[in-house]
């Protein structure tokens, strides 16, 4: 792939891109030259805490007061004026729909007042794209790999064949690795995003102490409702008999919890493994923050004689570096979205 690419006429040998996320309740605003990272500012909605969850109408309006001083700061940072940029790439989806309409339009009135391209990304490519990102630690997996994406909304595991080639041959039927974690810290009431907290109470905890449902699905499809259901059964049975089992056990149930779903992720991984000939594994998304998943996660790689890629912690969760390192792979493309372009709530590869 040639390095050099036009735009405009003019030769350009690594972009300045800017990128701009908005998926979910994280605004983030990052600038890329080619495919190092100058500025990755991250504001999070801390709004949502109280409620247990994302409440959709209160995350577009963080956004809309969020987005310019984001993007402000990521100029500052970068060092950069606006009229530097050579294109702007945002978040089409998948995410929530009022959410990713501010980051859209935002970076489409941008494009188009400094007159450049506007790039279009997927968030779950950009989450394993993220392995590309350059710096001092860059340890990016070779073609073709297979990914495993964990995040709040999705799970998949998906074969990379090349930066912008990529099928997904495995994916949740119901809730997310994400959701599975944080459903059940809201139970354990735990606040809100409840995988960190879970895996840290975890770490001084019995993992052998006690089990939980095997879903049986299809292939390297996964299914989480039903081990969420036997984790609330477990407890409800429990907190009847001893109405302290909670606090009483809570770092054993969140080390025998997170070892289940991390079992459970690992199996369909090596299962994938075992069909898919790759020398390389990679995680991704914001459930690989997870400590237990990492380690186990290099572990089988060993075990397989095959290397593994987890990233920096933060490129784990949403961020918009990651956005940017695709906009890099499509602007070598010269792949630049219409100014028609409107996000998607879904949005399948
Ligand atoms: O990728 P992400 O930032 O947002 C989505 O696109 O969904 O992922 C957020 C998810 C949340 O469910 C959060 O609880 C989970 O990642 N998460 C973790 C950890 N850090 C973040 N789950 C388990 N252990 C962690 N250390
Ligand atoms: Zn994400």
């Amino acid at each position: 792939m040639s390095a050099k690419v036009t735009n405009n006429n003019t030769e350009v040998d690594s972009p300045l891109i800017l990128a701009i996320e908005s998926s979910c309740d994280d605004t983030s605003a990052a600038v890329l030259r080619g495919n190092r990272v100058l500025s990755n500012i991250i504001a999070n909605q801390d709004v949502h805490r109280e409620f247990g969850g994302v409440v959709p109408e209160l995350a577009s309006r963080e956004h809309q007061k969020n987005i310019v001083p984001v993007v402000d700061q990521a100029l500052k940072n970068a060092g950069i004026s606006k009229h530097d940029l050579n294109a702007i790439a945002f978040t089409e989806g998948p995410g929530l729909m009022g959410s990713l309409l501010v980051g859209g339009s935002f970076a489409k009135t941008f494009a188009l007042s400094l007159g450049i391209p506007l790039i279009a990304v997927d968030h779950m490519k950009a989450h394993i794209l993220a392995h590309f990102i350059d710096d001092e630690e860059r340890n990016a997996p070779e073609f073709p790999f297979l990914n495993l994406t964990v995040s709040g909304g999705h799970t998949q595991i998906v074969l990379v064949e090349e930066p912008l080639k990529m099928t997904i041959i495995g994916k949740t039927i119901d809730d997310a690795a994400g959701e599975a974690f944080d459903k059940a810290a809201k139970i354990l009431n735990l606040g809100y995003p409840g995988g960190p907290m879970i895996d840290k109470l975890a770490k001084t905890g019995d993992a052998s102490k006690f089990s939980y449902a095997n879903p049986k699905t299809d292939g390297f499809d996964f299914s989480f409702s039903g081990i969420k259901t036997s984790f609330l059964y477990h407890l409800q049975k429990e907190m009847k008999l001893n109405s302290e089992f909670i606090s009483e056990n809570l770092n054993d149930i969140c080390a025998s919890y997170q070892n289940h779903l991390v079992s459970y992720l690992l199996s369909k991984m090596e299962e994938a493994i075992l069909v898919h000939n790759v020398k390389d594994i990679a995680l991704a998304g914001g459930v690989s923050a997870n400590s237990e998943l990492r380690t186990r996660f290099q572990e089988l790689a060993k075990k397989h004689g095959i290397r593994s890629h987890v990233p920096k912690f933060e490129y784990c969760t949403d961020n918009a570096a990651m956005i940017g390192i695709v906009g890099y792979f499509k602007y070598l493309n010269s792949d630049f979205a219409g100014f028609s372009v409107m996000p998607k709530a879904r949005l399948h590869f």
